[in-house]
């Protein structure tokens, strides 16, 4: 393991629990035991090697294949809300990406002359549907917990965590939400940064 990667791994440690009152450090000391870093290997058999790991930790991780050329550029040019495909992100944890039935609800009338429409009709007709590939997410080993609710209703913009998408056609990972991007706003907006708010 190179000496770069300890210090860092060290300085999140450090820093994660400097300061802490006892029963703080207590959960701190159950958050470190069961992630990737606290526990005596110190890749999982989830990676595939070090250098993997520490590519996923610093957020230098692949662009996702989509199974379909959606454009989010082409559909928030025409003014739609994200609420529109993503219905779960005002009332509960999770955002929720579009299957063909929402889709459908517009191009069974909309831009149906385009040959991606039509070929998206043709899927719905063999009861296919899209599998999305998942771009922001955590590893399992970070035990992250997250809920959009509470950020939306504290007013904290999509584009914050997730860029500008009206530039974007496939949604690309150009925020790194690491857990310092994470904390930071926590303690400027007097949100709690409790390792168990955000960790489990
Ligand atoms: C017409 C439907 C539609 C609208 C409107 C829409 N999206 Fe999406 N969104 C999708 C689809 C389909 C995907 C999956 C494909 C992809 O990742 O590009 C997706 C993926 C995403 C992702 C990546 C999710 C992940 O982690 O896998 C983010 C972030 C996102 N959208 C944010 C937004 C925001 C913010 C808005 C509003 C400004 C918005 N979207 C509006 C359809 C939509
Ligand atoms: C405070 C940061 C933050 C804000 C604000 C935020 N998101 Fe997210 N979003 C995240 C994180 C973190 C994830 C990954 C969570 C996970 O998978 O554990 C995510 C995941 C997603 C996903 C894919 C997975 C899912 O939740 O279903 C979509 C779609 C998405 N966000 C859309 C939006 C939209 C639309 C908005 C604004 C209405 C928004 N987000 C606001 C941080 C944020
Ligand atoms: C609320 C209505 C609505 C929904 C829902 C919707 N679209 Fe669209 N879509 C549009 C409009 C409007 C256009 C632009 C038509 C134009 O430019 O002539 C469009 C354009 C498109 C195009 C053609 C882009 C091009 O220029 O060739 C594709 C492909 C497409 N949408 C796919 C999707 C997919 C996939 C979903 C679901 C994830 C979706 N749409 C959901 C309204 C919608
Ligand atoms: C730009 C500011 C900002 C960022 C970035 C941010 N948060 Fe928050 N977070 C807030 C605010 C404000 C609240 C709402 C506090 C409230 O409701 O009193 C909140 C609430 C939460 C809650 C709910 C807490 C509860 O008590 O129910 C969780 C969980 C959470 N955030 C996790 C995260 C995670 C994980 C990240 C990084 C991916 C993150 N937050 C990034 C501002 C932010
Ligand atoms: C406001 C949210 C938030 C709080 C509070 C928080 N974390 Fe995190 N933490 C995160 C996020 C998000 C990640 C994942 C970062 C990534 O994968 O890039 C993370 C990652 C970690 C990791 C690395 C795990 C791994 O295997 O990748 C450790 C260890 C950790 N946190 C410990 C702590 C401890 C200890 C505390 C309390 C002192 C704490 N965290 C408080 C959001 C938070």
């Amino acid at each position: 393991m190179p000496a770069w990667l300890v210090l860092t791994l060290l300085a999140l440690g450090a820093t994660a629990c400097v300061d802490a009152p006892f029963s703080e450090r207590q959960q701190a000391e159950r958050v470190l035991q069961r992630s990737r870093w606290g526990t005596s290997s110190v890749y999982t058999p989830a990676r595939t090697g070090l250098a993997d790991a520490a590519r996923t930790h610093f957020g230098l991780r692949a662009e996702p294949v989509q199974p379909f050329a959606y454009s989010h550029r082409v559909h928030l040019a025409q003014e739609m809300a994200c609420t529109d495909c993503h219905q779960g992100v005002e009332s509960g944890p999770r955002a929720g990406l579009p299957g063909m039935n929402t889709c459908m609800t517009c191009h069974a009338a909309i831009a149906t002359e385009k040959p991606l429409v039509q070929a998206m009709t043709k899927m719905q007709a063999e009861g296919r549907d899209f599998a999305w590939a998942r771009v922001y997410d955590y590893p399992r080993e970070a035990h992250v917990r997250f809920e959009h609710a509470p950020h939306i209703r504290a007013k904290v913009e999509c584009s914050t965590c997730h860029g500008d998408m009206r530039q974007q056609d496939v949604a690309r990972r150009v925020v790194d939400m690491d857990m310092a991007f994470c904390v930071n706003c926590h303690k400027q907006q007097q949100a709690s940064n409790d390792c168990l708010t955000c960790h489990y």
